[in-house]
């Protein structure tokens, strides 16, 4: 079993838990400026969609670092949690909407279909999540952060670079 082989492409691997962990640390503080108000309700509710999401990985996250105490119906209400955004992820982007304060780069409406495909690809790995144990969790946690991050990548304007390479 190797939980942590590739779990980012591209220049960065993750070996270890903790190299996890960094990174998402990453993704979920990834916010934007404190108050920053959208208006536009389109962006605010796709904007909504994203820390809804941010709030079930960090529930994962700190039972797989032990900083909370594995809770199989918290895990698995989490997981459910994230079956349902990324269900939702290509309904609340459909409209290209920008607000002066959104990061979703207009390339998002360019390619909408490989778009589709990566929030297919999320909700497919949400599902994968096996919620019943921590070791589950370690085992296919990092393949629903490798879905989320491999899009921001892309499709969001603010780089993941907080893990130097
Ligand atoms: C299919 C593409 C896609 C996937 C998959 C995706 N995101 Fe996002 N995410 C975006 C885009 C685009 C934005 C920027 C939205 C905006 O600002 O209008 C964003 C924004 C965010 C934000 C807010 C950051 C900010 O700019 O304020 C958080 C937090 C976030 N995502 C977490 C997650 C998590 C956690 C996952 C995985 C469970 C995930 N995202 C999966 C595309 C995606």
């Amino acid at each position: 079993m190797k939980p942590y082989r590739s779990v980012l492409t591209h220049h960065r691997t993750l070996r270890s838990l903790p190299a996890l962990l960094v990174l998402i640390l990453a993704l979920v503080g990834a916010q934007l400026d404190a108050a920053a108000p959208i208006t536009d309700k389109h962006v605010k509710r796709r904007v909504e969609l994203m820390t809804s999401q941010k709030a079930a990985i960090t529930t994962l996250a700190d039972m797989m670092a032990g900083r909370m105490v594995f809770n199989a119906a918290k895990a698995r209400a989490a997981r459910r949690s994230l079956i349902k955004s990324t269900g939702d992820i290509r309904k609340r982007f459909k409209k290209p909407r920008m607000d002066p304060h959104s990061h979703a780069r207009p390339l998002i409406w360019q390619q909408w279909e490989d778009f589709e495909t990566r929030a297919e690809r999320a909700e497919d790995a949400a599902r994968q999540i096996s919620a019943y144990t921590r070791n589950g969790l370690l085992r296919t946690v990092p393949n629903m952060v490798q879905a989320c991050l491999s899009c921001h990548e892309t499709y969001r304007d603010t780089p993941n670079d907080f893990v130097t390479h």
